[in-house]
């Protein structure tokens, strides 16, 4: 609660800095998302809407990454009352869902039925978070913030590397579906990097959206040619599952680390819980003052028991009950550390569980926005894997997530970021599925970062080396470069990206007991904002594996 002095000396700051002109930060993976936010402050708006035009911008320019067939995280702090809020547009298990949907006669898990096509899809949460946060939030009507979007659908963009890489990744998701491969091929194969990519159909969705609101996108035509296409592709969305569906406002996670105040995703997404669980075990040690073996040994332990408790306690707490109170308790984190040894890995089947697989995470998108005021908004949107279920709603432009695939289709079984589950991530009719999405903000004594990034289970641990980073004294710059590395509990194994170690460091790990995978790829997309609390200065910076745009005006 603020009294009613800090509210006066909030006013007082906030006509302080706009009559200075209130600047912003924008950090997004595309320029012409990042631009889309400024065009829409210059109109007037506020961070809410910016953050409108950012997200429909990317569903347009990086359709691998987000859209309105998806959902996501959007984590919102409002300076003038210092309300934080998370608003939940999680994709929704449709009502016709059941545990068992993806397993055959037998038992087997058919995964290509939970990663392609129609059965693969959620109940997308874009569109009603597009309006939610606009009406309750923004200070725009819909036709101006959507307004960017719209004229890339309408007038194309130029596709860059990235998406050309992600089309060759998923060809034959794409090739099995001919409205899809219309969209994306030319003529059949993958376009050239260049190339000028239209989406006139999608552009007429954007429309209705910001002339009808909700019922733009889950009533009339729009919802029709969806529902159609879901059947005809042999999905089992009805028309209750569209009229159901509703964007849900949660408290977010929060929590400390050495003087540091955090604000993460809450279930379900298990990124704040998982974050905040693996600092509380983090923050006894001295971690500065170690050399780089041992304090990538003790990372990876507090790692391991946070996505260990992932695995088996974290779902949809609509639907489970959480133990929430308990994992983030510091009497918990204590009792974790007392079985780390500074000298030898903890084998995760001594954990309980046993299962492997790999973590890809290359699609997915984030964006940071933050002003001088305090505002600001920490997104992760996703369709889950690149081009989502590579299925188009035809008629409209909507390309289907497969987010179904981030609940634990069989218990004990890895779903594509080899990520296991049990019961408390089982399918159910109405249920949101598991996601590791992290939307964050920091705030120390003299610094406001607002951070995250795409990738699979890998998000969380990106997100923790650069909370450390930022206690050491890390800019937006710094955290985004951060080396990265990662434990997910199974595979029982540190994955590092490309060039992180060297040979005498894997062999010193390797002899406390850990298995080491270097990953061929450098992973990640993060995008970062700050504000110094005492000279109003923004930095901006986006991750140097993608082709984002940071931007400070
Ligand atoms: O919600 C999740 O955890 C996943 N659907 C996110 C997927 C992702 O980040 C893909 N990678 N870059």
């Amino acid at each position: 609660m603020i009294n009613n002095f800090t509210r006066l000396l909030i006013v007082f700051w906030c006509v302080g800095v706009s009559a200075n002109e209130n600047k912003i930060a924008i950090a997004s993976a595309h320029s012409l998302a990042t631009q889309a936010g400024f065009e829409v402050i210059e109109q007037g708006g506020n961070v809410y809407d910016a953050a409108v035009a950012v997200a429909a911008a990317l569903a347009v320019v990086e359709p691998a990454g987000s859209g309105l067939g998806g959902g996501g995280f959007f984590l919102l702090h409002r300076a003038r009352d210092a309300k934080q809020v998370m608003l939940d547009a999680r994709e929704k298990a449709p009502l016709a869902a059941h545990r068992d949907m993806y397993l055959d006669g037998q038992g087997l898990w058919l995964k290509q039925k939970s990663q392609q096509g129609a059965l693969a899809a959620g109940i997308p949460g874009l569109p009603a978070a597009l309006v939610h946060l606009s009406e309750v939030y923004g200070q725009l009507p819909l036709s101006v913030s959507l307004k960017p979007a719209i004229r890339h659908a309408r007038a194309g963009f130029k596709i860059g590397a990235r998406h050309q890489r992600l089309i060759v990744y998923r060809l034959p998701a794409i090739l099995n579906n001919p409205a899809t491969a219309r969209m994306l091929l030319d003529n059949g194969e993958t376009p050239k990097a260049g190339a000028v990519l239209k989406q006139p159909e999608l552009a007429n969705t954007l429309s209705l959206l910001a002339e009808k609101g909700r019922a733009g996108f889950y009533a009339g035509v729009v919802a029709e040619k969806m529902l159609e296409s879901v059947k005809q592709g042999g999905g089992i969305w009805r028309q209750a599952d569209l009229d159901q569906y509703q964007v849900i406002e949660r408290q977010p996670v929060q929590g400390e680390y050495r003087g540091i105040k955090i604000s993460s995703a809450a279930l379900p997404s298990s990124g704040g819980i998982v974050l905040q669980q693996s600092l509380n075990i983090l923050a006894a040690y001295p971690l500065p003052e170690m050399g780089k073996i041992e304090r990538m040994h003790m990372i990876s332990e507090a790692m391991r028991r946070a996505y260990h408790d992932r695995a088996m306690y974290l779902g949809d707490a609509d639907f489970v009950e959480v133990p929430v109170e308990q994992l983030l308790s510091l009497d918990y984190a204590a009792g974790l550390r007392r079985s780390i040894r500074p000298d030898r890995a903890l084998p995760s089947a001594y954990l309980a569980g046993e299962l492997q697989n790999d973590a890809k995470g290359r699609n997915t998108t984030h964006f940071s926005i933050i002003d001088q005021q305090g505002n600001r908004v920490s997104a992760t949107l996703s369709i889950n894997s690149p081009f989502g279920a590579a299925f188009l709603a035809e008629g409209t432009g909507v390309l289907l997530n497969n987010e179904m695939d981030d609940f634990s289709s069989k218990v004990g079984t890895m779903n594509s970021y080899g990520l296991v589950g049990g019961v408390a991530n089982a399918i159910e009719p109405g249920k949101r599925m598991l996601s590791s999405m992290t939307p964050t903000f920091l705030e120390s004594d003299r610094h406001i970062a607002v951070l995250g990034t795409p990738g699979g289970s890998r998000i969380i641990s990106m997100l923790l080396l650069a909370v450390l980073d930022f206690a050491g004294g890390g800019d937006p710059n710094a955290w985004v470069q951060v080396p990265r590395f990662h434990h997910q509990f199974i595979p029982d194994r540190i994955q590092f990206e490309k060039g992180g170690l060297t040979v005498e460091e894997q062999s010193a790990l390797a002899a406390k007991g850990h298995q080491l995978k270097e990953v061929r790829y450098r992973y990640g997309n993060m995008q970062a904002v700050q504000l110094d609390k005492q000279t109003l200065q923004l930095k901006a910076a986006s991750d140097p594996r993608g082709e984002g745009a940071a931007l400070v005006r």
